[in-house]
């Protein structure tokens, strides 16, 4: 049986990374299915992953892709969960608890004891920002979440510092070492 991995994505520039990470997986033998947020689709159009992963991609709460209960149904069916990239809008959302749309849904209606990877990317003084790092320390503290930290690099805006996502290579390695 292959792992089900159920891939979130979120409104990042780093959003096109997310494309290569679906691909690997696959080509490692995993089923993979994606939800974006709305944000995410600016960056990336769903018809890439769709085309990636072989499946429909989760957009909307209301619309589901096979029932109207996708985000149970979604988050039973993952081995695993992983967002990358996650934006700091979705970070903060998930150490809140907020449920607004199909991502953040589904990812507070994963059963209990499933392993979650979240790696973050945003800009580096997002990513200091004593919000951004609070949350962060919410999220570990939940002790649902294992995170994927953001690497030094030179960003897409210019600015070279901490809040790159980490290689879609790397992200892999740490969702197979969270499976065991
Ligand atoms: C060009 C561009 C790049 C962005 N890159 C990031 C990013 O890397 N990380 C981030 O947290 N937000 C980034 N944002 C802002 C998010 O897209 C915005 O906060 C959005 O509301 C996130 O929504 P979501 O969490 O629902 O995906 C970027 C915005 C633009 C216009």
């Amino acid at each position: 049986m292959p792992t089900h991995i159920l891939l979130g994505v979120t409104g990042s520039i780093a959003a096109y990374r997310s494309a290569e990470l679906v691909s690997l997986a696959r080509k490692r033998g995993h089923q993979v299915r994606v939800m974006m947020t709305e944000a995410a689709t600016h960056f990336v159009g769903p018809t890439t992953f769709e085309a990636l992963s072989g499946e429909a991609v989760l957009l909307d709460t209301f619309r589901g892709t096979t029932s109207t209960m996708d985000h149970i149904e979604w988050a039973k069916w993952a081995d695993i969960l992983v967002i990358a990239p996650l934006s700091a809008n979705t970070l903060a959302k998930l150490a809140c608890g907020l449920a607004d749309d199909a991502l953040s849904t589904t990812t507070m209606a994963l059963p209990r004891g499933r392993p979650a990877v979240l790696a973050p990317a945003m800009n580096t003084e997002m990513w200091e920002h004593p919000a951004v790092q609070r949350n962060l320390r919410w999220l570990e503290e939940l002790g649902r979440y294992r995170i994927v930290a953001p690497v030094a690099k030179r960003l897409a805006c210019g600015d070279v510092g901490v809040g790159g996502m980490e290689e879609p290579a790397h992200i892999l390695d740490e969702v197979e070492a969270a499976l065991g």
